[in-house]
């Protein structure tokens, strides 16, 4: 079945990846081409051989995909991503928010979070449902080895080496086997995200067991999602089946985690794009449009200084000025200081983590509150951030958030990324129409339709659909 399709075709592009440094390699020895850059080239050899140059300069080589996971545990977590029973009021998984057919997120500008009902864009709030703060991030391709940095904001990173820190501070358990899996047991425990406000009951009318908690009590909240998921005897069964010399009392939020891990590993990677292929020696890949488009992302227009490398993201923080639209986030609301509420730096606000930019056609609205609704226009933001703030329309964002655009962008300004700068002329239409042929190239076809992912049924006989 699909899965195990996904698990198999993954491993057999490997030999076809180390084959394609070889092919770059030999691309290169022919020579670098002479022009400078400037000169929009027309194809064939010269163009090839100049973004070989261009690619090799800045170690943009192939991705190495995790490795395969327990098809079991990938099965497991399939039904747990998909599963209301481990959210306070039975109402929500991570399927709702992270949908295979919506690039693996939800197709809002901000989404709907806890007690809202439907799905992707036409999610509606009930009787108070609030939006989360932030635009939802995609899943995709998370379990690649050095992704230690999650959430807009960074407050998750970690790996295997190092360890983990989360806003679980001492709490944070250690023992997973992929970052994924460790980042995976948070978005149970905030009460807006899937795990419900005091006084409000489940889908059958019975009181939520975890509403009365707060969101820091992350050692009560985690026992009693366990306690959820083990009283489906399905899970309680494949559990004790899959951790083998773990006593029943044992079973923890690790152990989602790690089902959750493995099942966005093996579903969600998708290194199989026109670039990937390119990167792998295949030249025909890409068309001329997308490599003059590369030519300018990894050189004038500067979008590797932070994009950069193979999955275009350095893992750093930037403020590229998005417009303060929408909710906001805590008492800075309606601004949103990003990392700068993370560390309390001046000098940190307004900045997000570099967004990677696969399948970044799939994940729209874009940028960390969805302020824009077209992908065009958050490139065109990037190559004039003052005058597309003046420009700026917030009919694009969901309709209960238009009228919160913040005009005054003063203090957004202050902390402005030096790096924004094309080098040379200003783009003309047709190099604009080259990048975004460039981030087309980036699409892997796999992930257009992804409904095989969605199981019929789940084992507590919770609906799936939402
Ligand atoms: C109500 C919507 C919602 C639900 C439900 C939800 N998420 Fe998310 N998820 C988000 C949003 C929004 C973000 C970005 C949060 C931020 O950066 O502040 C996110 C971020 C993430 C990330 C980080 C990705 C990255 O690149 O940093 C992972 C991993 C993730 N979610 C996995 C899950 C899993 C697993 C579940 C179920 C246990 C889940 N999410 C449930 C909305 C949701
Ligand atoms: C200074 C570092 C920097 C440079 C240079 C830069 N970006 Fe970005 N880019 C970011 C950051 C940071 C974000 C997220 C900002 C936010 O949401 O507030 C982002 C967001 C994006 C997004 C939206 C991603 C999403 O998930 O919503 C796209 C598309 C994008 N950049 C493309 C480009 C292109 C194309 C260029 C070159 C013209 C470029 N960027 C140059 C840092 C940079």
């Amino acid at each position: 079945m699909g899965v195990m399709d996904g698990v198999s075709g993954r491993l057999g592009r490997r030999g076809g990846w180390s084959r394609g440094g070889v092919v770059i390699a030999a691309v290169l020895l022919g020579g670098c081409g002479d022009d400078d850059g400037t000169t929009p080239l027309q194809g064939g050899p010269d163009l090839d051989q100049e973004l070989a140059g261009v690619l090799s300069t800045q170690e943009v080589r192939p991705v190495v995909p995790p490795a395969a996971q327990d098809p079991r545990l990938v099965e497991l977590g399939r039904n747990l991503f998909f599963e209301k029973e481990i959210s306070g009021r039975r109402n929500i998984s991570c399927g709702t928010c992270h949908h295979p057919l919506l690039g693996s997120a939800d197709g809002q500008s901000q989404s709907r979070g806890q007690g809202a009902v439907g799905l992707g864009p036409a999610r509606r709030h009930v009787d108070g449902s609030i939006f989360l703060p932030r635009n939802t991030l995609s899943v995709w391709n998370r379990g690649v080895a050095g992704w230690d940095t999650m959430f807009w904001d960074g407050r998750l990173s970690g790996n295997l080496t190092d360890g983990y820190v989360s806003p679980a501070g001492d709490a944070t358990p250690q023992d997973f086997s992929s970052a994924l899996a460790a980042f995976s047991i948070i978005p149970v425990t905030p009460d807006e995200e899937m795990r419900g406000f005091p006084g409000e009951p489940d889908v059958f009318g019975n009181p939520n067991e975890m509403a009365d908690l707060t969101n820091d009590d992350f050692a009560q909240i985690w026992p009693l999602v366990v306690a959820r998921a083990m009283g489906v005897e399905k899970y309680r069964a494949e559990l004790l089946a899959l951790f083998p010399g773990t006593a029943e009392a044992d079973i923890s939020i690790v152990h989602l985690g790690e089902a959750l891990g493995a099942f966005m590993i093996d579903a969600f990677t998708m290194l199989d794009t026109p670039f990937d292929r390119y990167l792998a020696g295949n030249t025909d890949a890409l068309s001329d449009a997308a490599k003059r488009g590369a030519l300018l992302f990894y050189g004038r227009a500067s979008c590797s200084s932070c994009h950069s490398g193979a999955l275009q993201t350095d893992f750093g923080f930037h403020n590229v000025a998005a417009p303060q639209v929408g909710t906001g986030k805590g008492d800075e609301a309606p601004f949103d200081h990003g990392l700068g509420r993370v560390t309390g730096v001046q000098s940190d606000r307004f900045k997000f983590r570099t967004p990677s930019l696969r399948n970044i056609e799939l994940e729209g609205p874009w940028m960390h509150n969805g302020a824009y609704a077209s992908l065009e226009d958050t490139v065109r933001h990037h190559l004039d951030p003052v005058a597309a703030l003046s420009a700026y329309d917030d009919r694009q964002v969901e309709p209960e958030l238009q009228g919160t655009y913040q005009q005054n962008s003063e203090e957004l300004l202050s902390t402005l990324a030096p790096e924004l700068a094309v080098k040379g002329d200003p783009l003309k239409d047709e190099e604009v129409a080259d990048l975004m042929a460039f981030l087309s190239a980036l699409t892997d076809p796999r992930s257009l339709n992804l409904m095989h992912l969605i199981p019929d049924s789940v084992p507590s006989g919770l609906p799936v659909a939402d």
